[in-house]
Formats: C-alpha cells, structure tokens, sequence
C-alpha cells in the first residue's frame, strides 16, 4: 500500500481573464500578464508569490492604489526585478520628473518580469497597481537628460546638442524614441518646467509649403483640430523657410536647419504589443484532510 500523507494539498488553479484594471480576487499568488494596466490586492495568507510579466521592451511599474509612502509598506511584501532576481531597492532617482523628490511612490523594474512576495499579511488593504511603461535611462549620453516628466509610463529626454530637426529626428530614433510630437497645455508646461524656457526645442512639427498643413512628423497627424500654442504674431515665416516647429514658451516656425536643442519621447504604446488585457492565472492552497 503506498504511503499516503495524512494531510494533502489540493492545488486549485484558476484561469481566467481580466481587463483593465480589474481588481484581483486576494489570491494567494499566481501568474498575471500586464497588458496595460492591472492591480492585485495583498492575499489573505502569508507567503504568497505573483510572478508578472508584461510585453517584451517594456518594463513594470510598481505604485500603491491609496497612494502612500512605499518604504512603509514595504514589511509586507518585496519587488523583485526579474523572475527569482534581486529585490527592487535602488531606485533610479531622476533628477527631473515625477520620481524626483524624498517619498518614493513608484518603483520600476529594468525588464519585463518581476516578482512579488507577499511575505506578511497587512492589517489594511493593500493594494498594488502595477502598469506597463518604458524604461527611461538617466540620460543618452553626454548633453541629455531623461525623466518621467509627464506621467508614471512614459519617458522623456531632452538633448542639449545643437542640431538641425532633421538630425535631432535620427538622433530620437536611434535611441528608440521619437522627436517631440505635443498633444496639450499641461504636457508643453512640463518640458518647460523641466527644462525652461531659455532656449528653443525642436519638435517633429513640419509645415507642407504645397499644401500648407502643418504635421506632428514622429505620428503622422496634423495639428488641426488639436491644441496649438503659437507665440504672438506666429507663424510668421511659413512663406519664407520656416517650415519646422521650435518651442520656447510658445510655437515658433523656423527654418528646420536651425541649430537647435530637442526632446525625444517614448510612450508603451509606441511598441508593438500582443496584448492590451491582463491575463491572470491564480492558485490557492488549501490545507486539507484526506480521510483513507
Ligand atoms: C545633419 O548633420 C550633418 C553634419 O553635422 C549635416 O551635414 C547635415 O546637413 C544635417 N542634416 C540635417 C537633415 O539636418
Ligand atoms: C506635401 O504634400 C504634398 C501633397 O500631399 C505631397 O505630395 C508632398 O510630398 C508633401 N511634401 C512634403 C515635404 O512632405
Ligand atoms: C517672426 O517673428 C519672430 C518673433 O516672434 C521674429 O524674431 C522673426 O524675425 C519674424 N520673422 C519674420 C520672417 O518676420
């Protein structure tokens, strides 16, 4: 007769589907795959893993739904960079942006994968959103600087080398980003509050002189209907060769050889992605009697 133990574990897996930013049921870990967005709540066990991955090229972004202090938290559960790696601790702290400052509200891993080991269970809800965003370097090298300027996902980069837009275009791209494309107020006001107004921006506004449409170049759309913020008395040269977009507190419409200081962006979806829903696979443990 073969040697049964007189306590089993009955492993329950449950597949599913979840989208957006559904909340987790308080599982006692699993899989979940993060195609944007997604949020877990910290189980009703100790000892609890979550193994997440989201899109190759992208990484994960760690932030508490209530908002809050992370460290304070962190007795509960660890952020792990990568599948059984290193404890997320070091955090790239830059020095523009929305991670700058004491409290850190937002932890990035460097790759696709991370893990999170509920360790304690907390005494309050608990609960962690985790989203897809690109990774944002320090800087490009010599005469840049990058941050999280705009929001938790995205990165921008400005260089401080003098360039005609058309080089500052290759420049973005082989740095895998694109030349600055402005969708509003609020996003033109951070590029100036993180990097001022001394000095113009080229930005991938292109004006066709045949037909007189002014283009975002890096996404292929045109600026009407849309925001614009032209500086008074602008565009003033269109007829002449100002057929590039510079910014400088306000719109400005230069000649694109003009040497000029640029930003490049990144936003996640700017990748290919083979999913936008997150997929979740849970698995509960539960201790049970087996009577023979
Ligand atoms: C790029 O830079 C090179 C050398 O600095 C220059 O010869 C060329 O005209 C520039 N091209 C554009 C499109 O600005
Ligand atoms: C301007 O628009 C015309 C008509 O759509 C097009 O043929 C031409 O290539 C455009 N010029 C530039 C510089 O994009
Ligand atoms: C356009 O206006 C700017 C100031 O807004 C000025 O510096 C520039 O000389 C003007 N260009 C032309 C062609 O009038």
């Amino acid at each position: 007769m073969a040697n049964f133990p007189a306590f089993g574990f009955l492993i329950l897996s449950l597949l599913g589907s979840i989208y957006g930013s559904a909340i987790e049921p308080r599982a006692c870990g699993g899989s979940l795959y993060v195609g944007d967005e997604a949020v877990i709540e910290a189980p009703f066990q100790e000892n609890c893993k979550w193994q997440i991955q989201t899109d190759e090229k992208h990484v994960l972004a760690f932030s508490l739904v209530h908002g809050g202090n992370f460290e304070e938290v962190l007795e509960f559960f660890s952020i792990h960079d990568g599948i059984d790696a290193t404890e997320l601790k070091n955090q790239i702290h830059h020095e523009v942006g929305l991670t700058s400052g004491e409290s850190i509200t937002t932890f990035y891993t460097t790759s696709a994968e991370a893990e999170v080991r509920f360790k304690k269970m907390p005494t309050s809800t608990l609960k962690l959103k985790i989203q897809k965003a690109v990774y944002c370097p320090f800087n490009l090298g010599s005469e840049s600087q990058c941050g999280r300027i705009i929001d938790e996902t995205s990165c921008y980069c400005a260089t401080f080398t003098k360039r005609g837009q058309g080089n500052h275009t290759t420049y973005c791209t082989e740095n895998e980003m694109k030349l600055l494309s402005i969708e509003d107020l609020p996003e033109e006001n951070r590029i100036y509050d993180a990097w001022g107004t001394l000095v113009n921006f080229w930005t991938s506004g292109t004006h066709n002189k045949t037909t007189g449409i002014w283009t975002w170049s890096s996404t292929m759309t045109n600026f009407y209907p849309g925001f614009a913020n032209w500086a008074p008395f602008e565009p003033n040269n269109t007829l002449v060769d100002g057929n590039c977009l510079t910014i400088k507190s306000g719109w400005f419409d230069d000649p694109c050889a003009n040497l000029y200081d640029a930003v490049c962006e990144s936003h996640p979806e700017d990748f290919v992605t083979s999913t936008t829903e997150a997929i979740v696979s849970t698995t509960t443990e539960y201790a049970t009697t087996i009577a023979f």
